[in-house]
């Protein structure tokens, strides 16, 4: 398995007693995004709801471009992956009366049914538990510092491994089947919610072993991280969650006006595209954009926003009294690499859950707070299903066809520029067409046989995707949910 998220570990655990072991760049929880995620995991677990309503605001959320199948799935599974995380220890926050878990409310759910931990910590507590679980697995092998460039095929393509680079130099590790579960490419932005490990390489690796990718204009932007990019240096943007809003945090342009008002029906907590394209419309008519929580939260800042209010105080503001500077920032992918109910991709051998997966359950757009719990579901169905399941024994696996080499630094930024500048929220025909065109003059400075040329190939290909996507728009495709302004 590649990668130790909330996907890869769910995945790891469920494999049980098949032996399996996990490889990831980084040693600590803090490299993938699940450790950062704020806001919650969804759950119908309210009184007044359900699966079905659950799945009704992802449907709609999703421009109904999602597989319903996998939304069905999704839903209907959220109760038991609590269930399994509260009997591995999580400790998600209660309310001050009664037993019952706290449930938060979040752009575009019908239902409060947002589960938390430690007011916006939700992903290092479930990381926490999910790492604990992993430690005391006898299946399980967990080995960081090792980061994967290849998937090694054998001489029919059929995938049996992965090259890596590790302490010791290039490895290769022999498997009878590999899951790929290395998160999104939301990374490779100027502004962006995601660590910097969130690049793609998993969808770039699969990309060069054959695999289908599919829906990779489906970038999902956030409305609101910390705006700290006036100084125009790429950087991961801390985020202020969505859960403000849902707190009843109002936003404001540079003249004070709350935008949101006059743009839908459920203001600040409308679809998170439709915010994200209004935040950066009234950024760059008036200036600048805040979230205003003073009223609202005000001086329980601390303890129901501790992650916020701390990137907050390290930026020198306080949202206790002052409101919050916002930026929208690349936040998630919905593309990835194409796979079926099983978490199978095209190529023989590989299988994808968690962010670099496209099963299709969240559309055009994802609703808040189910990516977490698309990698707690499908994680543990891919590896329930993997651990009854007679896999091969691998032959020959043929050579390495990559150096492990990386972007060069300057390409990188150079790419996260054009991406921002060209490709993001607000993008034209013309736009995409300078940012193809930047991507292929940085093409032809790497070296064809080094693994930072599969990044760009994935970022030319989700350009490409983007120019191409009015032609695939379905009949109930809703215009709105990722189209330019
Ligand atoms: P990740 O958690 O990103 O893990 C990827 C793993 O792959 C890491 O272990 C990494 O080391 C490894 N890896 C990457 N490349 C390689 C390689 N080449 N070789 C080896 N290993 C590799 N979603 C929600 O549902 N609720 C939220 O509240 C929420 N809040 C969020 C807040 C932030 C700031 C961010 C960034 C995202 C948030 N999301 C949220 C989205 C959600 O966190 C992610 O989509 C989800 O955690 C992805 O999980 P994953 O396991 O697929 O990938
Ligand atoms: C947030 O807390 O705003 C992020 C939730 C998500 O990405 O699902």
């Amino acid at each position: 398995m590649l990668g130790s998220g909330a996907a890869g570990l769910s995945a790891a655990l469920a494999c049980a007693p098949r032996a399996t072991t996990g490889l990831s760049v980084g040693v600590s929880a803090e490299d993938g995004s699940s450790h950062w995620a704020q806001g919650g995991i969804a759950a119908a677990l309210g009184d007044n709801d359900s699966p079905a309503l659950h799945a009704a605001d992802t449907l709609q959320a999703g421009g109904y471009r999602n597989d319903q199948y996998a939304v069905q799935r999704l839903c209907e599974g959220a109760a038991e992956a609590i269930s399994r995380l509260l009997a591995g220890g999580a400790e998600f926050d209660r309310p001050e009366q009664g037993n019952a878990l706290a449930l938060g409310r979040e752009a575009a759910h019908s239902r409060a049914r947002i589960v938390h931990a430690h007011g916006d910590a939700t992903g290092a507590e479930l990381m926490r538990t999910l790492q604990r679980q992993a430690v005391a697995a006898k299946h399980l092998q967990l080995l960081g510092s090792r980061w994967a460039f290849e998937l090694a095929q054998d001489a029919a393509g059929r995938v049996v491994g992965d090259w890596v680079e590790g302490p010791d130099g290039v490895e290769l590790w022999q498997a009878a089947a590999v899951i790929m579960a290395t998160g999104g490419y939301a990374g490779l932005y100027r502004c962006t919610t995601n660590p910097v490990t969130s690049d793609g390489s998993g969808m770039a690796m699969a990309r060069l072993a054959g695999a289908v990718l599919k829906d990779l204009e489906f970038v999902q932007f956030h409305p609101t991280a910390l705006d700290l990019d006036s100084s125009g240096v790429s950087a991961r943007l801390p985020l202020v969650t969505e859960a403000l809003r849902g707190a009843g945090g109002h936003l404001l342009d540079a003249d004070g006006c709350r935008f949101m008002l006059n743009q839908h029906p459920a203001a600040e907590l409308a679809p998170r595209d439709l915010v994200a394209r209004a935040v950066w419309r009234a950024r760059h008519s008036t200036g600048r954009v805040f979230l205003d929580a003073r009223a609202t939260v005000g001086k329980a800042f601390p303890q129901r926003f501790p992650t916020v209010f701390a990137a907050c105080r390290e930026a020198g503001m306080d949202p206790r009294s002052e409101p919050i500077p916002v930026t929208p920032a690349a936040h998630y992918c919905m593309g990835g690499i194409q796979v079926d109910e099983h978490g199978a991709s095209s190529v023989e051998g590989l299988y994808a859950v968690g962010e670099v997966a496209a099963s299709g359950v969240h559309g055009a757009n994802r609703l808040a707070s189910n990516s977490l719990l698309e990698g707690l579901v499908f994680g543990h169905e891919l590896g329930r299903y993997l651990a009854g399941i007679d896999l091969p024994v691998h032959e020959r696996t043929r050579p390495a066809r990559r150096q492990p080499q990386p972007l060069p630094d300057r390409l990188r930024a150079e790419l996260s520029r054009v991406l921002w500048a060209d490709a993001s929220l607000i993008r034209d025909g013309q736009s995409l067409e300078r940012a193809a065109v930047g991507i292929e003059s940085m093409l032809a400075a790497v070296d064809d046989a080094t693994s930072g040329r599969d990044l760009l190939l994935l970022a030319a290909a989700a350009v490409a995707a983007m120019q191409a996507r009015p032609a695939s728009w379905g009949a109930h495709f809703r215009a709105d949910a990722v189209v330019t302004a």
